[in-house]
């Protein structure tokens, strides 16, 4: 296979935000696709039918894989509502995690109240703690709990001040997008991810350069702070308009 730039994306408030911006980027990313010159992941919290949704009425583009739920699920094309995800990386998951072990981590802890539904499944436990009166000091009780109570099964991923999830400590995006690159054996030039709050960190974490945008959420902007890198790119953009202006910085996209 032809060597690529892989781009791994986050969706929410990195691609959307802006529409208008979001369609003239879709466009790039479509003709470099097309021309061979680009692997585009989504690499979202949504679930796989919300992405789906996003093709159709968001302008989200379309991708060569996806990563949903928090890295704990992915998909590879054809892409369509009713797919199962894929079974390796899912059974591997389920090996090490319990969600009634990770549920017993928000045990009598005041104010959490749990996702809908179909954002809880067997690999990912999710909760609001916007209702939580100090949700910082929250966190870093769970995280000492699943550290401690948990045999570092599982990973608590804290993002916007309000979304809270328990998943396997295996999982995640970062993780998830290296399972796709090892399987698909890529030879990958260089992977970009972007993203804009702290279900995102781990991709920056694993790939050391990325795009952050503009409207970026405080824990990611942090993430810049601890790693003063060149290559970890600040946009002064926001939403599509920023990871368009990342692009350019790292020379895939004309100025
Ligand atoms: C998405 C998911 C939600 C998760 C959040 C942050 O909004 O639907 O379950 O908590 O991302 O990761
Ligand atoms: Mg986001």
């Amino acid at each position: 296979m032809d060597v690529k730039t892989v781009l791994a994306s986050d969706i929410d408030n990195t691609l959307t935000g802006d529409r208008k911006e979001l369609k003239t980027l879709s466009r790039e990313l479509g003709r470099m696709r097309e021309s061979d010159e680009l692997f585009l992941i989504l690499s979202t919290g949504r679930r796989l039918e919300q992405v789906i949704d996003g093709f159709e009425s968001e302008g989200i583009p379309q991708p060569d894989a996806i990563v949903s739920q928090v890295g704990t699920e992915i998909y590879l094309p054809p892409f369509h509502r009713d797919q199962d995800p894929l079974h390796v990386w899912r059974d591997m998951l389920m090996e090490d995690f319990s969600r009634s072990e990770a549920l017993k981590l928000l045990e009598g802890l005041e104010g959490v109240r749990m996702q809908p539904d179909h954002f809880n499944t067997d690999l990912k436990v999710s909760c609001y703690l916007d209702e939580v009166q100090n949700p910082e000091a929250m966190v870093r009780e769970i995280k000492r709990r699943a550290e401690y109570e948990g045999d570092g099964l599982c990973q608590v991923v804290w993002s916007s001040g309000r979304d809270l999830d328990i998943i396997p400590a295996a999982a995640g995006k970062g993780q998830a997008i290296r399972f796709i690159l090892n399987l698909l054996k890529l030879d990958v030039e260089q992977i970009i991810v972007a993203g804009d709050s702290g279900n995102d960190r781990s991709m920056f974490e694993e790939f050391m350069r990325g795009i952050i945008v503009a409207n970026a959420k405080p824990e990611l902007q942090q993430f810049k702070k601890e790693h003063p890198l060149p290559d970890i790119y600040m946009a002064s953009a926001p939403y599509a308009a920023g990871v368009r202006e990342g692009l350019e910085y790292f020379e895939l996209l004309g100025g």
